[in-house]
Order: C-alpha cells, then sequence, then structure tokens
C-alpha cells in the first residue's frame, strides 16, 4: 500500500510514523508512506495557502489551489482513495479501517483553520471524522486512520491478534491477565488457570458480552448472537 499524507505540518509525522508496528512495516515494505506539505504548490510568492471566507466570518479558509496542485503531482492520484479529515466527515470505524486496508493508495488530506474552499469535493471521495469533538487540525485525524488500517494489512501483525480484538465481530475484548498471579491481594480469575479450554472459552465470552452490554449496547444489536450468547445476555441482565 502506499499512503500520501496532504499536511502543512509534516513535523506532526515524524514520531508516530517512525516507530514500533508502524516503523516495521515501512521497513518491511508493507506500507510506503509519503508526508508531503502542500504550502510547498502555493503558486504565490509568498506561498500563502489560505484567505477570508467569502460572505464574511471569522478565522480563514484553506485555498483550493495548493492542494489541487498538490494532487495533480501525486503519481496516479486519479485512481487513488482521496480523503478528507474533517469533523463534519462520516464517523470512522473498525469496518471502514477494514474497507481502507484493501486499497491499494491512498491518499489523505490534512484540513485545517476554519476549513477549506468546499469545491475541494470536487476531488476527494470520502469525508472522514474521528469522532464528535473538535481538533486543532486533520493530522491526529489522520495519524490515527493510517495507524488503524497499517496494522490490518496483511502479514503486518498477527492475524490472531485481529480476529480475537474489540469490534471485530462487534463485541468489545474479554479481560486478560498475566503473571503474577496475585498481586497486592488482587487474584487472576481461577477459570483461567484451571486448564480447562472450555470453561475459559465460556468465561471469555460472557465476560465480552457483558462489558458491550453495559458499555456499547449499540454494538450488540448488529453483533451475531447464538443461543448460549443469548442465554449469557439474559443471566447478564438479571445479575
Ligand atoms: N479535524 C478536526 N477535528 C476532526 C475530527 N474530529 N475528525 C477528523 N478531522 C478533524
Amino acid at each position: 500500500m502506499r499512503i500520501d499524507i496532504l499536511t502543512l505540518f509534516p513535523e506532526m509525522f515524524d514520531g508516530v510514523l517512525n516507530q514500533s508496528i508502524i516503523k516495521r512495516a515501512r521497513e518491511k515494505g508493507h506500507v510506503e508512506i509519503n508526508v508531503i506539505n502542500f504550502r510547498t504548490f502555493a503558486d504565490n510568492k509568498h506561498q500563502k495557502v489560505d484567505d477570508t471566507p467569502y460572505g464574511g466570518g471569522a478565522g480563514m479558509v484553506l485555498t483550493i489551489q495548493p492542494l489541487v496542485s498538490c494532487l495533480e503531482s501525486i503519481p496516479n492520484f486519479k485512481s487513488a482513495t482521496k480523503i478528507l479529515t474533517t469533523p463534519s466527515g462520516h464517523t470512522y470505524n473498525q469496518n471502514k479501517a477494514k474497507s481502507l486496508s484493501e486499497k491499494k493508495h491512498l491518499i489523505i488530506i490534512c484540513g485545517h483553520y476554519e476549513g477549506i474552499d468546499e469545491r475541494i469535493l470536487n476531488y476527494i471521495d470520502e469525508e472522514i471524522s474521528i469522532g464528535d469533538y473538535v481538533l486543532t487540525g486533520g493530522e491526529i485525524a489522520a495519524l490515527a486512520i493510517i495507524d488503524s488500517v497499517i496494522r490490518l494489512i496483511p502479514n503486518v501483525i498477527n492475524k490472531e491478534s485481529i480476529t480475537e480484538e474489540s469490534f471485530s465481530d462487534n463485541l468489545l475484548e474479554y479481560p486478560q491477565y498475566t503473571k503474577p498471579y496475585e498481586y497486592k491481594g488482587l487474584k487472576v480469575p481461577d477459570v483461567l488457570i484451571s486448564g480447562n479450554h472450555e470453561e475459559i472459552r465460556k468465561f471469555r465470552r460472557f465476560e465480552a458480552l457483558k462489558k458491550t452490554y453495559f458499555r456499547r449496547p449499540d454494538l450488540l444489536e448488529k453483533a451475531k448472537l447464538n443461543n448460549e450468547d443469548i442465554n449469557f445476555l439474559n443471566k447478564i441482565k438479571n445479575e
């Protein structure tokens, strides 16, 4: 996969894209990432990229020319999936991460200031918000998208961690424990050291359902539940 990021603040990406799993994915050639400062594409003397809004109002609006010139400089930009990060986009989730992870080429434009000249929408495929809150700019949103997409690219992380994790089947993940068995009087649930795999499976399923029921009942409506799950849920409701 290739990812091009269009931003006015390329340094914001340095740390995150050069650490841990993303760093390794880049080194192994699973993903190529280019961070481009679209200011360098401004065709005016002072490399100005914003202006006052038509119709009046507070703040500055990003102009369309530097962004479009930057887009057009990217090889095969027409066939890439072009994304704009904006609080007014569709809310991002794990399904969207999965579908983006299957693309060959993503271009992410990081919005800023009061927004971008609306005509940019003629050049992009998707507007994405990472949640109902306002960030100072689209960079952190772009990073969240990139991080969640890269880890789903085949062979970037092991397959089991992905199939068992939160949201993969619309359930939150069951609780995990590791050594020591007892810490300051807090013990690991006995079933986990019982060696009984069927009981461990049931415990984990029950706990995943319980967490989802109390924290994210909206997810449960989309989850595929079998008879055992429904019995577990009835128990949880009556507890
Ligand atoms: N830019 C500012 N806030 C944002 C958000 N919540 N999601 C995506 N881009 C943003």
